[in-house]
């Protein structure tokens, strides 16, 4: 399978709308319970910084089939700049190749370069896939929120997983 990951663009917002609507009926990824719009996202889309807090896109034969990105901890309280939660999702048709191992293991690589020594992951208990690809990371989980959601009806708890990243040398 040949990914090649880039910084996304704007252009790239609706692919990224659609593959994050995905994984809501689901039910183990997202706290959203209904699609959002690309209009939702803008906003959102460019607060990305390339140069702290990136969104990339990982493209197969020149498909948009994945995204991943770094929010800032705790509303970006200055205390918390090397701390950064990553979020991965894998269109549909995409899924069980790989492709979320591969992208997280870019994101980790990203790091020094990026100022982040501390990366979380925070997901749903059931998510048995990210709780997969982190224990592989050696992500520790530092936290069990046990029923703090409920997604289709259904009690759900949140796992905080953080993994440490050695600083850039220098
Ligand atoms: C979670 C997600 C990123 C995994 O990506 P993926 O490309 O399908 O996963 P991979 O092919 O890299 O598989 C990684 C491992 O998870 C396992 N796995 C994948 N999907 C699974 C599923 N639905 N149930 C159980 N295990 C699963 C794989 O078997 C593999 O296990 P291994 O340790 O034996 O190798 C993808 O399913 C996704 O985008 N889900 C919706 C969004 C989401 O949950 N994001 C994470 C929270 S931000």
């Amino acid at each position: 399978m040949d990914v090649t990951i880039r910084i996304a663009t704007e252009a790239d917002l609706p692919a990224i709308v659609d593959i994050y609507n995905q994984s809501i009926p689901g039910g183990w990824s997202t706290a959203d319970t209904r699609p959002i719009t690309v209009a939702d996202r803008v906003e959102w889309f460019r607060k990305f910084d390339p140069a702290r807090r990136p969104i990339w896109v990982a493209e197969i034969d020149g498909t948009v089939a994945a995204t991943a990105y770094l929010s800032s901890f705790y509303g970006g309280r200055p205390a918390y700049d090397a701390t950064a939660e990553i979020s991965v999702y894998i269109a549909t048709a995409f899924h069980r190749r790989g492709l979320g191992r591969t992208l997280k293991q870019f994101v980790i690589d990203q790091c020094p370069r990026l100022g982040v020594t501390t990366l979380l992951s925070m997901y749903f208990d059931h998510n048995d896939a990210t709780r997969r690809i982190n224990e592989g990371f050696g992500f520790e989980v530092a936290g069990h929120l046990r029923e703090i959601a409920v997604v289709q009806g259904q009690k759900r708890g949140l796992v905080i997983a953080a993994l440490r990243i050695p600083p850039a040398a220098g």
